[in-house]
């Protein structure tokens, strides 16, 4: 079942299915709605239904207090729909960000450097060309991992924006079983699920620049989301 999920103050509505996150479908349809940690804990998405009924999911209690569900917010990265409805989303225009509608990707483990004792760079060639603009991430599915893992596309896109092989440099955390998987486990001819392009810590080069190939025509900068 599919129903319909209009944005304020864009005015944009959208398709989101049965079970589908809020902000799964929005980023899917070229939507960017604010997010941080994707999994209910930092509040970060959060938006004000004004007409249709959620299901907040597994949101934090303390991201999304008791008096905050009272008077209609939801968190977007949890919550799902049970009708139509419209919410009210602090979306700030920016002006350097690409619309990319976030995909779901396949990767197979092309190479694997050790960089330092506890950094690798994976080189992951691509099933499509991934579109992205310097600074975006992509999560990582790690098996025996609940939920994604984040990691920052280390390479410049290249022509049109886009690539089919991407880097990703690991630190190994201590005691993390996404990090020590990805270290220990992985082998080259491996597959990895991924998807992506996330993130608006960009970088907006102009003209092109070592960092991000970018074309245009103003100075070199990084924005901060
Ligand atoms: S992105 Fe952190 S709670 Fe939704």
């Amino acid at each position: 079942m599919t129903y319909q999920l209009t944005i304020e103050p864009l005015g944009a509505t959208i398709d989101v299915e049965e079970g589908q996150t809020l902000l799964d479908a929005a980023l899917r349809q070229g939507i960017y709605i604010p997010h941080a940690c994707g999994h209910g804990l930092c509040g970060t998405c959060k938006v004000q239904v004004s007409d249709g009924e959620v299901d907040h999911g597994a949101a934090n209690p303390f991201a999304l207090l008791e008096m905050e569900r009272d008077d209609g917010k939801t968190l977007a990265c949890c919550a799902t729909l049970q009708s139509d409805a419209t919410i009210e989303a602090d979306i700030d225009d920016e002006p350097d960000a690409q619309i990319i509608p976030m995909r779901d990707f396949e990767a197979t483990v092309a190479r694997i450097e050790q960089l330092t004792p506890t950094i690798k760079a994976l080189h992951l060639r691509l099933n499509q060309p991934i579109r992205y603009q310097a600074g975006q991430y992509v999560q990582v599915q790690i098996p025996g991992v609940e939920g994604g893992r984040a990691f920052s596309i280390a390479n410049a896109p290249q022509a049109g924006g886009q690539s089919s092989e991407i880097e990703l440099n690991v630190r190994r955390v201590p005691g993390g079983a996404g990090t020590t998987w990805l270290h220990e486990s992985l082998n080259v001819g491996d597959r990895l699920q991924l998807t992506g392009p996330y993130g608006r810590f960009l970088c907006a080069a102009r003209p092109p620049c070592r960092w991000c190939s970018w074309p245009a025509a103003r100075a070199c900068r990084v924005r901060a989301p």
